[in-house]
């Protein structure tokens, strides 16, 4: 048996009818008693299942006695032969359900104290479930995320493995990583008044291992970004970090969908054998979203041409400067009451919408809509026949500048995917988007930023675009969707020195600036680099999707709750006076509390 050891046997979940006639030793947690009144029934429960112990005062007085000081949760270990259960008895829910043991000895290893929760009950609120991890760990559902998490990490380092790649660690403290994060720093004793980042990724690094020669890397990579946390997002969290030389975008495609290919099949889905691929701009248009969920229709369509034809003066006005509008045909809705379309409007405008237009197709074949007098029964006609709408269906639509409108619409087609029922639970949207735009426009930072990171190689047909034109200049990077989620990302690097200079130009860095930032590898970037490329997966998100739970802080063992603390040890926690006066700090703001 796999789990023997001094102290047992065999593991609770892995006694069967075979064993019956041999004596067995398990040791584990009492999951419950069940006291008969003269037959005392105990379910005792290690990582391996459950097993079946039964204490029978006539048979054996003193075993009886300690069974009747069994309680949730203490420790034990019981000795005895294993016999079959009465037929009538068989729990087929348990791989053990057919047989049991009526110890001949059992010793109480460590007892405990009632739980604070009661385990695998529905509805435990999650900040006690944070705040006690370590029994929250005992439960079947954290439990079985755990092992599928293994597996999941197993299969990846089998398969990456096999193809020649090399495991690297690379550092925790360090300098900065360029993935448009807020860094998480770490002061210096040694060092006043200088702090170490923790990495957002290895980026800089594997870039690094490739300049080394090392063509094939990958880390099971610890990142750390403070940002807005959501349910998809945690301060620290694990990425699958691939990086390769002498490679093009489709090399790391390949390699990935082999890679995804054998975690699929852990849960059961054999993936195709060439993924679909659509661009970002596609992605947008369509399904206003760069990680678009294909697992239902309800595709976006422009009627800016109609528009511009019309007097829809106040949306023609939003087009001139530069908006745009898409529009939605959101199927059998038109019974919808007034109070029903007036919350649609409250939940676009909360989507960042400033207004919201509806067209409703009546059953007797008329059109109803506040926006009808802006236009001609033509042009009613024509973005009617666009959408395709028939008596029963809505149209929907938002002009704003492109980001909005893309936002509102696609979180819009989300909620009628899932109001109305269309998403198959059991169906994969597994793609590729590519094509990324190079640089986004930051209001915050008035100037371009990077929309991947610096290091990304520019599309070569656009590279020009990337003084005249930067909001159109694409780049060479790529990301897996998998059912509306960002798997992972990546990008083909530039290798090239006169490029990356001008990349840092056109993100309006000066030359000190770069050179401050970036001046180590620009310098080991002089040495002869190879072209390479890579993509880090978000491992925790992986896990996540296929054990269909809807957070990651399911599949961390010690996850941090949304306000990036950690409910058990107290973390972040304060520093004494001494260990401030140590690190040259003094805290400026007076804290509560
Ligand atoms: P990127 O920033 O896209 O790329 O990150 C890659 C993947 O990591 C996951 N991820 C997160 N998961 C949980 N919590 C977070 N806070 C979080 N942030 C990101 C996502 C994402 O797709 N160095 C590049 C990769 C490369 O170019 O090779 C990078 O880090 O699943
Ligand atoms: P009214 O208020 O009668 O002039 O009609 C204006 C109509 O246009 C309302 O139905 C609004 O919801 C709609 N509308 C105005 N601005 C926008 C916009 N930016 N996007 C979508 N619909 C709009």
């Amino acid at each position: 048996m796999i789990t023997k050891t001094s102290m047992k046997s065999h593991g609770c979940g892995e006694i069967r009818k075979q064993d019956i006639g041999n004596k067995v030793t398990v040791a584990g947690w009492v999951s419950a008693v069940r006291d008969l009144g003269g037959i005392i029934f105990v379910e005792v429960r290690d990582k391996s299942g459950l097993f079946q112990l039964v204490s029978d005062p006539q048979k054996n007085p003193e075993v009886y006695d300690i069974f009747q000081k069994l309680r949730d949760e203490f420790v034990i270990k019981a000795t005895g032969i294993v016999t079959e259960r009465p037929a009538e008895t068989y729990n087929d829910k348990l791989p053990t359900g057919d047989v049991e043991v009526y110890p001949t000895s059992i010793e109480i290893l460590s007892t405990a104290q009632l739980l604070p929760f009661p385990l695998n009950t529905d509805g435990v609120n999650e900040d006690i479930r944070l705040k006690y991890r370590y029994l929250d760990l005992r439960q079947d559902k954290v439990l079985s995320c755990l092992k599928l998490r293994h597996e999941i990490v197993k299969t990846i380092r089998n398969y990456l493995n096999n193809q020649n790649f090399l495991e690297v660690e690379t550092p925790i403290l360090i300098k900065t990583t360029p993935e448009g994060a807020r860094d998480y720093l770490v002061p210096s004793r040694v060092q006043p008044g200088k702090f170490y980042a923790l990495p957002q990724s290895p980026q800089i690094f594997k870039q690094l291992l490739m300049v080394g020669g090392i063509e094939r890397y990958y880390q099971i990579a610890k990142c750390f970004r403070d940002e807005d946390l959501r349910a998809d997002r945690q301060p620290e969290f694990t990425q699958v970090d691939i990086e390769m030389s002498f490679v093009e975008q489709q090399d790391i495609m390949d390699m990935v969908e082999g890679l995804l290919r054998d975690v699929f099949k852990l849960v059961g889905y054999d993936t195709p054998e060439k993924l679909p691929v659509i661009t970002y701009k596609e992605a947008m248009d369509k399904y206003g979203s760069d990680r678009p969920d294909l697992r239902f229709g309800l595709e976006l369509f422009d009627i800016g041409d109609i528009i511009m034809e019309s007097n829809f003066e106040i949306i023609k006005d939003t087009l001139k400067k530069g908006g745009i509008v898409r529009a939605i045909k959101i199927p059998g809705i038109a019974s919808y009451s007034r109070k029903e379309m007036d919350d649609l409007t409250k939940l676009a405008i909360s989507f960042g919408a400033k207004a919201l237009a509806n067209i409703m197709y009546l059953e007797d074949g008329s059109a109803k809509s506040p926006v009808l007098k802006f236009l001609t029964p033509e042009q009613a006609e024509q973005i009617k026949e666009r959408a395709g709408a028939k008596a029963g269906d809505v149209i929907f639509f938002v002009a704003d500048k492109p980001k909005v409108t893309y936002d509102v619409m696609g979180r819009f087609r989300l909620y009628f995917g899932d109001k109305l029922g269309l998403i198959d639970p059991d169906a994969h949207s597994l793609l590729w988007v590519v094509d990324f735009p190079m640089f986004e426009y930051s209001e915050e930072d008035n100037r371009y930023v990077s929309v991947h990171h610096p290091f990304t190689m520019p599309n070569l047909e656009d590279i020009d675009k990337m003084e005249s034109d930067p909001a159109n200049c694409r780049s060479i990077a790529y990301d897996i969707v998998y059912n509306g989620n960002e798997l992972g990302g990546g990008s083909v690097r530039i290798h090239s020195s006169e490029i990356q200079q001008r990349v840092f130009k056109a993100l309006g860095l000066s030359d000190e600036e770069t050179q401050e930032k970036f001046g180590f590898m620009i310098n080991a970037f002089k040495y002869g680099t190879p072209p390479h490329a890579g993509l880090a997966l978000g491992l925790d998100r992986v896990v996540a999707l296929l054990a269909k739970t809807n957070s990651i802080r399911d599949v961390i063992a010690f996850p941090k709750n949304s306000a990036a603390k950690c409910l058990m040890t107290d973390a972040p926690a304060r520093a004494s006076e001494e260990q401030l006066r140590e690190l040259h700090l003094r805290l400026t703001t007076k804290v509560n509390q």
